[in-house]
């Protein structure tokens, strides 16, 4: 009996020692398919307050779209830990962990700018709001150019 209980325990030690990186992990969520499913999530927000603002809509219902991608924004940093900077298809470039400051400015960006957002949808103000769409899909593009690969 004692003889069996060891070789299940060295068969359960041998599989999670040849499990192999990138996959999902026994200590939970895989960082990189977390942060690009996160990242799908937001662009369709980003997606829906354009076509809003495109089709003269409603710029009210705007403001818990945009209160979504300011609350990602402040998470952005910490989805990006150490040791997730390859694996999967992750398009991160190491400038993330080199340049950390300059990063988490690019995603403080984000976050004012959709907050700005959020507020001047609560007030029904389309013409701010427009301004405020352009200002923000700026800040998705500044944060792409230095810090993801094509
Ligand atoms: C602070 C930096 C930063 C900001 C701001 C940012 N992104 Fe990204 N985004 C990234 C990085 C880095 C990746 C690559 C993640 C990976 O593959 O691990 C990414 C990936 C994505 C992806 C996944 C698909 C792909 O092409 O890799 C989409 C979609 C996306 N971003 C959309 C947006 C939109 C829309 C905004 C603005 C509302 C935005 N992002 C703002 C850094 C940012």
């Amino acid at each position: 009996m004692t003889k069996h209980i060891t070789w299940y325990a060295a068969a359960v030690l041998a599989a999670s020692i040849v499990t192999p990186l990138g996959m999902a992990r026994a200590d939970g969520p895989d960082p990189i398919a977390t942060r690009q499913a996160a990242f799908f999530l937001n662009s369709g927000d980003f997606a829906y307050i354009r076509s809003v603002v495109k089709a003269n809509g409603d710029v009210k219902q705007l403001e818990t779209p945009a209160k979504a991608i300011a609350e990602w924004a402040g998470v952005i940093p910490t989805m990006f830990p150490k040791g997730s900077e390859h694996g999967g298809d992750t398009k991160a470039l190491p400038a993330i962990w080199s340049d950390s400051a300059g990063f988490q400015k690019a995603a403080m960006r984000l976050g004012d700018a959709a907050t700005k957002l959020a507020t001047d949808a609560k007030a029904g103000d389309s013409a701010a709001v427009a301004a405020d769409t352009k200002v923000l899909g700026e800040a998705c593009g500044a944060c792409h150019k230095s810090y993801r690969a094509k």
